[in-house]
């Protein structure tokens, strides 16, 4: 054979690898509503950038006819590619070839592209669509999963891990999800669950269609498993760009620090009036959040789950932050299960790849009830308390109204070791608010009065005038300055110039046990 014919040999069996299950079933692909595994990572990936990687490799299995199938690439695309200038790895199982399910040579792809994520320092994006286990391959095919889901805890905290469920996800396979960062979901195409609807029904009894129990709106607002809800794959390609800008590419290194248009003095006269006159009354925390935030720009995470507490990314000066806010539209601000877990696990991220954390509290405590306790609140809780102390980036904390208790505490307070803590001059740092406060210190008066009504108002004004407000606790360096609301930008930029070169060291062990 002739050099230009080996030449042309390589060509056609490239080609006919890009042709992945053939022409009927990525008809069938698209009829469903889904683009195709290449499809997606050339949406996903800068122009012409995709280096393919184990295109040739093949099953090894002779069982239940295998040796007879052709599979390209064994159902799944590896390699890497581009994003925004920025190298990436990348997966995308391709559900035209054998389901995309996922055989012993389709995982050793997979890993092979997680160790090199690994030792490069690079981000990894894992495109999910997929039948689950290859059934004719067995234990090979569990075998492979375990081999991902190692290197996705190896991996944990040293690249970002970002999995976008494209397909259905079911079985174990929802774990290599699980164990990453981020889980994009697209609605009426993505699909997680541990049990499929049919085996609900007959074990459980309960009819559920399959989007009602694993869709893409199940796990953005009740189970919480997803970050992110996009209603096109194009529109989930975007929000994957713009979550990986505000990413540093591994523990290393810092966050791309971008030129700031926004004026770094800027006031904002309104945050002087936005806390309503009656304690009662709630506001929007997200309209603090991006009147402080360079041009306003905030990409929130987990923005449908648990919306008492409000988590994302913005930046300050061109630099990533995090942000930490309770939401007093939702259930007070107050702290709860859900909010726990959710904020911890975003503090924890930001901290493993060192992006400072924001936080604005106006919190009146954790939520009380049975469900709560019997929940697990104080399991869960305890989370935010850790996460806050174990973090070492940066940590601010601007306290707009209540604070009260231990949620007072959880929220980045001093004694969790926040750098810097500021309190507006609305703000109310107290154990309780004054209504719980004057029913149990005054309750013998109260009672004893000839108007129980009018002494327990007084008695709550009293307390009021005493405890709820930041002098006290200023008074005693809890926190670090009364500050005038709309210099809240300002200050946070200067606060972030000074911590750039804060170095926190702690107790040398292996790892701490952290309240799961
Ligand atoms: C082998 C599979 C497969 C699988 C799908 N296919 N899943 N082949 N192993 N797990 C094949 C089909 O035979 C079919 O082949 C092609 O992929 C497309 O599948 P369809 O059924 O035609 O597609 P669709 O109607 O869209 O249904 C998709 C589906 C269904 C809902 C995912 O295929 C399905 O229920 N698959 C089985 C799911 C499952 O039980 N997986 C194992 C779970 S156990 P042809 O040749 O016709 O195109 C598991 C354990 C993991 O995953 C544990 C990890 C720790």
């Amino acid at each position: 054979m002739s050099v230009e014919d080996r030449i042309q040999q390589m060509q056609d069996l490239k080609a006919a690898i890009r042709q992945g299950g053939g022409a009927t079933r990525v008809a069938k692909q698209h009829e469903s509503g889904k683009l195709t595994a290449r499809e997606r990572i050339e949406k996903l990936v800068d122009p012409s950038s995709f280096v393919e990687i184990d295109a040739f490799v093949k099953n090894r299995s002779v069982d239940f006819g295998m040796d007879n199938v052709n599979a390209p690439g064994d159902g799944v695309i590896t390699g890497y590619a581009t994003i925004d200038g920025r190298p990436v790895y990348l997966y995308a199982q391709d559900f035209t070839v054998i389901g995309g399910s996922l055989g012993e040579m389709h995982a050793k792809k997979i890993t092979k592209i997680q160790d090199m994520a690994m030792k490069m320092g690079c981000p990894i994006i894992c495109i999910n669509d997929s039948g689950g286990a290859r059934i004719q391959e067995g234990i090979d095919a569990l075998s492979g999963y375990g081999d991902i889901f190692y290197r996705n805890t190896l991996a944990s905290g040293v690249v970002p891990q970002i999995s976008v469920i494209l397909g259905p996800c079911a079985g174990g396979a929802v774990y290599s999800p699980a164990l990453t960062d981020f889980i994009f979901m697209v609605d009426n195409v993505s699909k997680m669950f541990i049990t499929g609807p049919q085996v609900v029904e007959a074990v459980t009894g309960e009819a559920i269609t399959a989007d009602e129990l694993g869709g893409a709106l199940t796990h953005n607002e009740m189970s919480g498993v997803a970050h992110f809800l996009s209603e096109t794959e194009d529109s989930c390609f975007d929000s994957i760009k713009r979550l990986l800008s505000f990413l540093p590419q591994n523990n290393m290194e810092d966050t791309i620090l971008y030129d700031c248009q926004d004026d770094l003095n800027r006031l904002v006269p309104e945050l002087n009036t936005i806390i309503p006159d009656s304690a009662n009354k709630s506001y929007d925390i997200k309209e603090v959040i991006t009147s402080v935030l360079d041009n306003g720009d905030f990409m929130e995470v987990q923005a449908l789950y648990a919306a008492n507490i409000v988590v994302g990314f913005g930046r300050l000066n061109g630099r990533s932050v995090g942000i930490v806010a309770n939401q007093p539209m939702e259930k007070a601000g107050c702290l709860d299960i859900n909010a726990s877990d959710k904020a911890s696990r975003f503090i924890r991220f930001c901290d493993a790849f060192n992006i400072p954390i924001i936080t604005f509290t106006d919190v009146p405590g954790y939520l009380p009830g049975v469900d709560q306790e019997h929940g697990g609140v104080i399991r869960h809780g305890a989370k935010l308390l850790y996460a806050y102390s174990e973090a070492t980036v940066p940590k601010i904390n601007i306290i707009l109204r209540k604070a009260y208790g231990g949620a007072y505490i959880a929220m980045s307070s001093k004694h969790l070791g926040a750098d810097l803590v500021y309190a507006w001059p609305t703000a109310e740092i107290a154990v309780m608010g004054p209504d719980g406060a004057a029913n149990i210190i005054f309750r013998k008066e109260i009672e004893n009065s000839a108007d129980p009504i009018e002494t327990r108002k007084e008695k709550i004004e009293e307390y009021r005038n005493k405890f709820a407000n930041p002098y006290i606790a200023a008074s005693r360096g809890y926190i670090d300055d009364v500050i005038e609301p709309e210099a809240t930008r300002p200050r946070l930029i200067s606060a972030l110039e000074i911590l750039e070169s804060k170095r926190e060291n702690r107790p040398p062990k292996k790892h701490g046990n952290f309240p799961v």
